[in-house]
């Protein structure tokens, strides 16, 4: 209940009491989605998607891959809000979105932290905003969330202070505290060395599992992406079209050495890899062309 006041109260869209009859529709969808980016100086438009369109059932974890500069981030900049379709819609519980909500948190590419906030300031900047939220209760939930990213006794530290992994994970913890319904995730484990990003991949997993949150996941990793998602999203190089959605059906939970071990994770990496093979050497011959 507490969720869809705050929700109703930033976003003043996309929230109404239909929504918990709606449970069979697509939480996201994107229709014909193109979207453009001008350059008033140069009086040029770049095309950075075109023509995409996708439905996400509510619970669902999708990845998205695709090669650097496809338009993924500007395809989850739209789902959050930040960024408007040239031509489609994106629509969130059937409605459009008009702007950033509550209901919906972002893991940035590059942490987009305040310089000027500590760790748990940072942090809290995210429960700010709930009018009526508990002070006491905020701490708590704060410091909760800086554990689960493996960051306690950093709370009071600068961005400054740590490293690019440190920081991401403040990113992490600041979507994570608000327990949005939606969680749009930018290479979210970019800067985090091997061992750290396996063991927050498996937390990942295990607080998706309590929450049944849905998540929109980039990676450029194609094990990362079979390893956490039901879906994944393959787009092909600029202007992003969607190439083809591969259904990861293996069980869960994903980090059971017999699930990395079955064929069918090898098949399906083969499969994204040779889809990724052909549309980096299409790219190349584009630029021949
Ligand atoms: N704010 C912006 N203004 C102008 N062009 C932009 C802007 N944001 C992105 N672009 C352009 O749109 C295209 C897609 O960018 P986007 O950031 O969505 O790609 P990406 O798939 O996330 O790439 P990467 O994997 O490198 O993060 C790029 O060519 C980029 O230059
Ligand atoms: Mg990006």
């Amino acid at each position: 209940m507490l969720k869809r006041a705050v929700a109703e109260e930033l976003t003043g869209d996309a929230v109404d009491g239909a929504r918990d009859d709606m449970t069979d529709a697509p939480l996201i969808a994107a229709h014909h989605v193109t979207a453009s980016y001008d350059n008033k100086r140069a009086g040029t438009r770049l095309t950075a998607l075109r023509d995409v369109s996708l439905e996400i059932r509510r619970g669902e974890f999708i990845a998205i891959v695709g090669p650097s500069g496809c338009g993924k981030t500007t395809f989850i900049n739209m789902i959050a809000g930040f960024v408007k379709p040239m031509e489609g819609e994106v629509l969130v519980r059937g409605l459009p979105v008009k702007g950033p909500g509550s209901d919906r948190a972002m893991v940035f590419q590059d942490y987009a932290l305040l310089p000027w906030r500590t760790v748990e300031r940072n942090v809290m900047f995210a429960l700010e905003n709930h009018r009526g939220g508990d002070k006491e209760h905020n701490k708590r939930r704060v410091a909760e969330t800086i554990g689960l990213v493996g960051l306690t006794g950093f709370e009071n530290s600068y961005p400054y202070e740590l490293s690019g992994g440190m920081r991401q994970r403040v990113g992490i913890a600041r979507a994570l505290a608000c327990d949005p319904e939606i969680l749009l995730m930018d290479e979210p484990f970019g800067a985090v060395d091997a061992m750290t990003r396996e063991a927050m991949q498996a937390e990942l997993e295990a607080i998706i599992g309590k929450t049944g949150q849905t998540v929109v996941f980039i990676t450029h990793s194609i094990d990362e992406a079979i390893t956490l998602a039901d879906r994944v999203v393959v787009v092909s190089s600029r202007p992003g079209r969607i190439r083809e959605v591969i259904d990861v059906d293996l069980p869960r939970s994903r980090f059971e050495d017999e699930v990395k071990l079955m064929p069918r994770f090898s098949e399906l990496r083969e499969h994204l890899w040779n889809l990724f093979r052909a549309e980096a050497l299409g790219a190349k011959s584009e630029e021949a062309a």
